[in-house]
């Protein structure tokens, strides 16, 4: 008797465990990404980024910046299917948010590249993003932008090029991080979350979700198949037949913000996305109640934005840019 009184004083005691039973893994989001060691964070580097990252002159047009696809004010997404770029055109694949993306393994639905400093070597010269010529022309537009002194205050003397303009832009995008989201106080016994939410935590462990979306990122940072539309994935860059409709598992961090879902932006809503996943992923049928627990739980995943102030870019001379070709 007294035996069990004292277990039950201990578990009062510890109270987290006591109040709040997280499921195995879930956590709280780390505080910050891994840092490359060749591209260390530096406050100038990361206002340069900034700049860069809101910056037009680094598309054709003169029109489209990073932020046009991944908008700062909208969770860094643009919730299109898919996304309008140079000349109007849409791409084939969903835009994902730059939230939180330090902490994935490999960048792109596919992963295709490694790192964000090679990710951002991508949009500028796409023919459907920013359809800027080569990467000497991206240099000269930055140039004539007035950058050449910015850069030297960051790299060093005589440093504007592609590759700076990847690393400042990725520093940028290292900062984009999301803590405190509801489910991050609670875990932490400083807030709560509804009683739906509770009960959806519970079901997408218990059925198994969490074997890809594991951990405090909610991603396995892994790529698995997928086996749901036309877009064949990872096998388009391999060509090998084990890649095909292979992934990166999608991390559910600020996903209740990021509609619509998957690479192929096919879901509408998120309450169709966890259906669909059930489905493909788990082969299993979730109820309606079910469904509204999961995604009450995933919208406690919504963390706190960092605050942006939207940056001056530098312009030569006191003039605007002229494009008009
Ligand atoms: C015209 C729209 C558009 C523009 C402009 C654009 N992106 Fe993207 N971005 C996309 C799309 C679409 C994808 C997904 C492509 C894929 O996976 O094949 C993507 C993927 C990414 C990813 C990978 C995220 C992840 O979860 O894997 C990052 C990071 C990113 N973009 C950053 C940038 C940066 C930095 C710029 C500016 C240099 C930029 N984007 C410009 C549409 C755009
Ligand atoms: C076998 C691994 C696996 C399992 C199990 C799994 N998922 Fe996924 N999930 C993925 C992959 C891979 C993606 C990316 C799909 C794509 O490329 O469109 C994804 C994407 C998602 C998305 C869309 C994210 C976005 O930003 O578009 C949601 C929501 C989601 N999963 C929820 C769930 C739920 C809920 C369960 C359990 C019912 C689940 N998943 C089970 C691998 C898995």
């Amino acid at each position: 008797m007294k035996n069990i009184f004292l277990a039950l004083f201990f578990m009062a005691l510890s109270s987290n465990a006591w109040a709040n039973e997280i499921p195995e893994g879930m956590g709280v989001l780390p505080s910050s990404p891994p840092i490359p060691t060749n591209n260390p964070m530096t406050q100038a580097k990361v206002e340069l980024g900034k700049k860069l990252y809101f910056e037009p002159a680094l598309s054709k047009s003169g029109h489209f910046s990073c932020n046009s696809c991944h908008n700062l004010a909208t969770w860094g997404v643009d919730n299109q299917q898919f996304s309008i770029g140079h000349k109007w055109q849409r791409g084939g694949r969903n835009a994902p948010t730059v939230l939180n993306s330090g902490f994935w393994s490999r960048q792109f639905w596919d992963g295709r590249a490694p790192l964000l400093e090679d990710q951002a070597k991508g949009p500028p010269l796409n023919p459907v993003e920013m359809a800027v010529e080569s990467e000497a022309d991206a240099v000269t537009r930055l140039k004539a932008a007035g950058y050449t002194t910015e850069f030297d205050a960051v790299f060093g003397k005589n440093s504007i090029s592609y590759n700076n303009m990847a690393k400042a832009i990725a520093a940028f995008e290292r900062t984009l991080n999301t803590p405190n989201a509801p489910f991050d106080l609670y875990v932490q016994g400083k807030g709560t979350i509804s009683p739906a939410a509770i009960r959806g935590m519970n079901k997408v462990a218990d059925i198994g979700c969490t074997s890809c979306h594991a951990g405090p990122l909610f991603t396995s940072n892994k790529f698995v198949a997928f086996k749901h539309g036309s877009d064949i994935g990872l096998k388009a860059v391999t060509g090998k037949d084990d890649d095909d409709h292979v992934f990166r598992v999608q991390s559910w961090r600020n996903v209740a913000m990021t509609a619509p879902y998957f690479h192929d932006g096919s879901a509408k809503t998120l309450a169709e996305a966890v259906s669909i996943m059930a489905k493909v992923q788990l082969n299993t049928k979730l109820s309606k109640h079910d469904v509204k627990d999961i995604v009450a739980f995933l919208e406690t995943l919504t963390g706190e934005m960092p605050q942006i102030t939207y940056p001056q870019l530098p312009r030569p001379n006191n003039h605007a840019l002229d494009w008009q070709e």
